[in-house]
């Protein structure tokens, strides 16, 4: 979970309640201390503790610790195995502990330094004195030195998230402003009226564990390196993975600098995201259908079509990722293939907190992502929230979508020099090792409700 500054070290726990009479107990009295409140963990909020703990449920956690009541989330209600399939997933890639579809809630604990992120865990552990038990855990920790910030295939991350109307900090200069009930349950603008009272301030935590194949990524990148005149080759191959994220390695929106990028840019919190793809400015440029500055397909173009839809649309999600894994070593790079060594997995601990999961974290995926066309896509709760940028056609999401059969996928649009030209993406360079729906509840929730 990305907090501002504190996100270097992460372990995600997840958990088996053993004994759910003892655990309750715990949670009331001994755990509860520990827990940060959700909106101190929110990304940008202001002064986190020095060491984040959040815990969260899944519907089968809920279960044990005997709470019947419903939250009105089917995908929740279901768990993520059974909504694999929609969101693309092999499950053959999925691991064990997940696919086993047993797991009972999750620790996420973080702070500056791994020890004390190993601290907190120890005293947990001896808190709960085996009424639960681990079942599995992803160490996240930030890359190294210049990297810190960048998710594994080297690009800036964190940078854009919605931030929710009268809550916490003021928006930045481009800053989506959402509905608080977009994110949180039972607060104003949640799509689900019927949640139970205890349910407020929660939110659900969509968790991905997905392996990135770097050596992969960065070879495609080269053999397929667009012919922009002026750039260099390297600077071809660089631009061709711009187009693909919508953002340079810095963080600089190729909404905003096209054709190189702009280090200065990506650093500015108050201009990295001033940008919706529309260019009133540009006599010359019509963006329902030209995509000279930004592909359709682009990752970030995909999961938040900012301006392209036509009012004010829900599918948003504050995210908190953090990579995990090992950085690339000589050995892979010299072989252009990710090692099948499983210490060497690296990729993205993926953390989405939304208040509905179908309209959230499983939309961007199945709908947005994984589509190759949805410019005809009407939601139904809102009729009037319709694409007005052409979408026909335009491909899967280069970075995480998934085409069907996971089969080839072919965005198009990535060429700004012919822009129907769709390049030809034969294997996956992130890879859905599964993941699981949790509730993160308040803790008031934890206080009244789920520990007594
Ligand atoms: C933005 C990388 C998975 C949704 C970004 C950015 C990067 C990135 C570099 C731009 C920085 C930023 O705006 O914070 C990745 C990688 C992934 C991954 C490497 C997998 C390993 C996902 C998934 C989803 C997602 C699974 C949702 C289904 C988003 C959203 C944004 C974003 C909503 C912000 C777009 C905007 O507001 O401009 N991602 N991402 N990402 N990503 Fe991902």
């Amino acid at each position: 979970v990305a907090a501002s500054g504190l996100n270097l070290s992460n372990i995600q726990g997840d958990i088996l309640v053993d004994d759910p009479a003892a655990f309750k107990s715990q949670l009331g009295s001994e755990i509860l201390p520990l827990i940060t409140p959700i909106i101190q963990i929110l990304p940008d909020a202001p002064d986190p503790p020095a060491t984040i703990v959040n815990i969260a449920f899944s519907q089968k956690g809920l279960n044990a610790l005997g709470i019947q009541d419903n939250l009105n989330d089917a995908d929740f209600t279901n768990g993520q195995l059974s909504n694999a399939a929609f969101l693309g997933d092999q499950t053959s890639n999925w691991e064990p502990a997940f696919a086993s579809n047993n797991v009972h809630g999750v620790f996420l604990i973080e702070s500056d330094t791994i020890d004390s992120v190993n601290a907190k865990l120890s005293q947990i552990q001896t808190i709960s004195n085996g009424s639960i038990s681990e079942v599995y855990r992803i160490q996240g920790q930030a890359r190294p030195g210049d990297e810190q910030g960048h998710e594994h295939f080297g690009f800036l991350d964190g940078v854009s998230n919605p931030s929710l109307r009268g809550f916490v900090v003021p928006a930045l200069p481009g800053q989506t402003i959402v509905d608080p009930g977009i994110i949180l349950l039972g607060e104003e603008g949640d799509t689900v009226l019927e949640r139970p009272d205890w349910a407020k301030d929660g939110s659900f935590l969509a968790f991905r564990q997905l392996q990135q194949r770097v050596p992969e990524f960065n070879k495609f990148l080269v053999d397929n390196a667009l012919s922009e005149p002026g750039l260099s080759a390297s600077e071809n191959a660089q631009l061709l993975g711009a187009r693909m994220m919508g953002r340079w390695k810095s963080g600089a929106p190729i909404d905003l600098t096209p054709l190189k990028d702009d280090p200065v840019l990506g650093a500015d919190h108050n201009r990295n995201n001033v940008f919706n793809f529309t260019h009133p400015d540009d006599p010359n440029f019509d963006f329902k259908t030209n995509q000279s500055y930004c592909p359709f397909s682009a990752h970030i173009r995909k999961t938040n079509p900012r301006a392209d839809i036509a009012t004010s649309f829900k599918q948003h999600i504050i995210r908190g990722g953090i990579p995990y894994g090992p950085e690339v070593t000589d050995a892979e790079n010299a072989s252009n293939s990710s090692s099948t060594d499983p210490s060497l997995e690296r990729g993205l601990a993926f953390v989405a907190y939304q208040s509905n999961i179908e309209q959230g974290f499983a939309f961007l995926q199945h709908s947005w992502a994984n589509n190759n066309s949805f410019h005809i896509i009407l939601l139904s709760d809102a009729p009037n929230q319709q694409f007005i940028a052409n979408y026909n056609s335009v491909g899967e999401d280069p970075i995480i979508g998934v085409a069907p059969n996971d089969g080839p996928r072919s965005p198009a649009g990535l060429d700004p020099n012919n822009q129907t030209r769709t390049i030809t993406i034969n294997e996956d360079f992130v890879v859905s090792r599964g993941g699981e729906y949790f509730f993160s509840p308040s803790i008031s929730a934890i206080q009244n409700t789920l520990s007594v």
